[in-house]
């Protein structure tokens, strides 16, 4: 990997050490340049207009998340973040009384409270798959678990918003395509940190972000939806951009995955998302994942030598998501303490809000959070280690 060129192309790590990707990524010069040039597009001629003149842009963004993930265009929808694209399948799903959604510990409040608010609507069934020796969800028990005819959805995170274990995704996606049960998956810290085939997977449906480890613009998300599935998905919202007006009181529903979306999109953002996949593309997925591995476990194991400070990641495969506590000092006290120092170092705090089933099996209220990207050193996870090694006690 040319690390010089990706240092290059992220200006602001001249002053800024940057291990907040798992939040927001810093974005690369090419992203910025497309959605400077379409805002000033949007000035210069108006917002529709612009849209009109760089349509054929637009319509390759499809193509591209495609290539990214091994999917047609048609299989795609843009939508504004990750959560809405994943309500958007979760909400289209037919279930019904009785029948059973499987996730797992590292679920994320955002998809857990829907599968809590159907659970009152709907009388649907909640199980956790539990984990293996490793904190990972365990195939025997799922293998068991499939068993039960009404289990209807597996639905996960690859990753954790708090670290935690990159999920058996692929042995996931066969154990359910064995068991005819649909296969829900958030990708969204996996899109753009590691290689995600949706055909090796075998998930019918995947939600991602472009801020996170993609680099791509805010509010910018996308869905994917197998094309044999989609026709059969009703979307719990439509507009006139997912269905059409055929006579006064008849409608029909758009076949492609973009029933999903909604008409008003910020077209900058969705130029951005396509220059930021394009970016990743042209970076290769496979070296920045080998990249992020090799520097977080190089971060864990310089953690591992600071009195007081416990890394607290699981699994047999870790992403580039470290977390770990401090015996006296809070996870805020360590994000600000970081914040403050002479060249500004961006950690978060990661609360049982989040995730929750995990956090409270493993005892824990907040970790700090330092997720890492291609585009970071090895000299800056010194400068992190030292400044740590400086806390104040408290
Ligand atoms: C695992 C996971 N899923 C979903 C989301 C929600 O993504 P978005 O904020 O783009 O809706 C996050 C955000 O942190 C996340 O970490």
């Amino acid at each position: 990997m040319n690390i010089e060129q990706l240092r290059a192309d992220t200006p602001a790590v001249a002053h800024l050490i940057h291990f907040n990707n798992a939040g927001a990524a810093l974005m690369p010069a090419p992203v910025i340049e497309t959605m400077t040039r379409h805002i000033q597009l949007e000035a210069n001629l108006g917002g529709y207009e612009a849209a009109g003149q760089c349509s054929a842009e637009v319509e390759s963004v499809y193509g591209t998340i495609g290539r990214l993930i091994n999917a047609q265009a048609d299989e795609i929808a843009v939508i504004e973040n990750a959560t809405r694209a994943w309500d958007m399948a979760f909400y289209s799903l037919p279930l019904r009384p009785g029948d059973v959604v499987l996730t797992s510990t590292t679920e994320y409040a955002g998809n857990y409270i829907p599968y809590l608010q159907l659970q009152q609507q709907r009388g649907i069934e909640i199980r956790i798959m539990p984990n293996d020796e490793h904190g990972q969800v365990s195939l025997s028990s799922l293998k068991d678990m499939l068993d039960d005819d009404r289990v209807a959805l597996i639905s996960l995170p690859v990753i954790a918003t708090n670290g935690g274990p990159v999920q058996p995704i692929e042995q996931i996606g066969a154990l359910a395509r064995a068991a005819g049960v649909l296969y829900l998956l958030d990708a969204c810290q996996g899109v753009g940190q590691m290689p995600i085939d949706v055909q090796k997977i075998g998930c019918h449906m995947l939600a991602a972000t472009s801020r996170k480890y993609l680099r791509g613009p805010r509010g910018m998300g996308f869905l994917y939806v197998e094309r044999g599935l989609c026709q059969n998905l009703e979307p719990a919202f439509l507009d006139l951009h997912a269905a059409s007006l055929q006579t006064a009181d008849s409608f029909t529903i758009r076949p492609d995955a973009r029933r999903f979306e909604n008409w008003e999109c910020n077209v900058a953002a969705k130029l951005g998302l396509g220059a930021a996949v394009e970016y990743a593309l042209a970076q290769g997925i496979e070296p920045m994942w080998l990249r992020i591995q090799h520097l977080a476990e190089y971060l864990r194991q310089q953690l591992t030598e600071i009195p007081g400070v416990t890394p607290r990641d699981l699994g047999a495969i870790k992403s580039g998501i470290v977390t770990f506590t401090h015996r006296d000092s809070s996870a805020v006290q360590i994000q600000q303490w970081l914040a403050a120092q002479g060249k500004r170092i961006n950690v978060t705090t990661s609360t049982c809000r989040s995730t929750m089933l995990d956090m409270q099996q493993r005892d824990l209220l907040e970790v700090s959070r330092a997720s890492l990207h291609a585009y970071n050193t090895e000299a800056e996870i010194d400068t992190m280690i030292a400044a740590l090694r400086q806390l104040p006690s408290v």
